[in-house]
């Protein structure tokens, strides 16, 4: 497990082009896999996550070839997936366990849905229990966690359903499974989660008052494609803040997505007063994006709405970085699903930033944090989460005596070219 050193840097300038959205990525790669025919993925995501998806499809029977950052897929058509020869192994993934457990609820042949450590604590009732609406015979451990085991049922019937937890891991478990009927399926979200599985299959999708209800059956079964992914927001999300926070520093960052149900950190960065401007805006596979200029910023804190916080769950760990340097106090509340994360972020974020002399209240939906960082030269604990790795390294490089990151490769599950990365644009 290797602890990385982070030295101060002086700045921050140039361009970057960032590895394909991860959440685009897995969707990219299992609508090829369950479509008739080739597909390809330009521009796709090869962290660990998006390999295990790979993995899984393999098992699955599709034939998928990597080279560099293009991939592609010989999907099997509709019902063409084979019995697994073995446990199919989601990794870290979560994307990858819930959205299969809604593909193989629909399935002729049993299978097993297992994981690393981490994702083997975190819940899998929540996807298990809409999915036995359906008629899904599925069931997770007794703690509710992997392994996930599936079993085939003669049919299953269409639902309407209203999601009880804000996550489209969930929600696309659910449209996944909608799929495979005639019949038409409606899923409800009150509180809008991110849409790439009703954006690339488009599905209509209905607004009445708060909610949204989105359609689904057969009719929008995947069809073979090419798919070119836009860089991921999320990921950008950790040079953004950075660069607002080095002095006299720039920063380009190409081909970003720019989803409006993914883009909330910029909205509350801008708020926040950060200067960044989105130029040339285009769309592929019904997903708008565009460059991302960011300059050195003052910031000040602002307060974050509830209703932002699903738009933006993976980007909390780093603002709570642009917080800390921020004036005013840092908090975010009604924040719960960040326990359910590669770690129990709540508590990853306020340990170490305690270990940093911080003042800190930790509720159980969220915390705040008050007072002024130290100068540093201590080591963090990554908690193996990649998106607390990286929050902490861009924290360690804005330090006078810098910091160290504990068990930093973790990082290779959304970006395994961060150091890289850091090494083009850091002065
Ligand atoms: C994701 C949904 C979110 C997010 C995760 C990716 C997706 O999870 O945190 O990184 O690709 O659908 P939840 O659905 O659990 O909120």
């Amino acid at each position: 497990m290797e602890n990385h050193f982070f030295h101060k840097i002086n700045g921050v300038n140039g361009e970057l082009i960032l590895p394909g959205d991860k959440s685009v990525s897995h969707r990219a790669v299992m609508f090829s896999a369950m479509a008739e025919g080739i597909s390809v993925i330009k521009n796709c995501l090869l962290s660990e996550d998006v390999l295990s998806t790979i993995n899984v499809c393999r098992e699955l029977g599709a034939k998928i070839e990597v080279k560099e950052n293009r991939v592609t897929v010989q999907g099997v058509g509709f019902k063409g997936f084979r019995q697994p020869a073995k446990e199919l192994n989601a990794g870290n993934s979560g994307t990858t366990a819930r959205l299969i457990s809604g593909i193989l609820s629909a399935q002729d042949f049993p299978s097993v849905i297992t994981g690393d450590e981490s994702l083997s604590k975190r819940p899998m009732t929540r996807v298990v229990q809409p999915l036995k609406e359906f008629g899904a015979d599925i069931i997770a451990s007794e703690n509710g966690t992997l392994p996930v085991k599936v079993f085939p049922v003669e049919k299953l019937s269409a639902v309407k359903y209203a999601l009880q937890v804000s996550s489209a891991q969930v929600k696309s478990a659910l449209l996944l499974a909608g799929l495979h009927l005639e019949e038409t399926s409606k899923i409800i979200e009150r509180a809008q989660t991110r849409n790439h599985t009703e954006n690339m299959l488009s599905l209509p999708v209905e607004r009445i008052g708060e909610e949204r209800i989105i359609s689904v059956s057969k009719k929008y079964y995947p069809s073979a494609n090419e798919y070119f992914i836009p860089s991921d927001i999320s990921t950008a999300a950790f040079f953004l803040v950075l660069t607002l926070l080095s002095k006299n520093s720039e920063l380009s960052i190409k081909n970003i997505l720019i989803n409006a149900t993914r883009s909330g950190v910029l909205k509350i960065l801008r708020e926040m007063g950060a200067k960044i401007q989105i130029e040339n805006i285009r769309i592929s596979n019904n997903e708008k994006y565009g460059d991302l200029i960011v300059k050195s910023s003052s910031l000040r804190n602002v307060p974050i709405d509830e209703k932002i916080i699903p738009n933006i769950i993976d980007e909390i760990p780093i603002l709570t970085i642009a917080g800390i340097f921020a004036d005013g106090v840092f908090e975010i509340r009604r924040a719960e699903e960040l326990r359910k994360k590669e770690s129990d972020r709540i508590d990853s974020m306020c340990g170490n930033l305690r270990r940093l002399g911080l003042e800190i209240e930790e509720y159980p939906d969220g915390f705040s944090v008050k007072g002024n960082v130290s100068e540093g030269g201590i080591t963090f604990d990554s908690f193996g989460d990649h998106r607390i790795a990286m929050s902490f390294a861009v924290l360690s490089m804005l330090l006078k005596n810098g910091g160290s990151v504990n068990n930093f490769e973790c990082v290779s599950i959304s970006n395994p070219y961060f150091l890289n990365q850091i090494n083009t644009i850091s002065l």
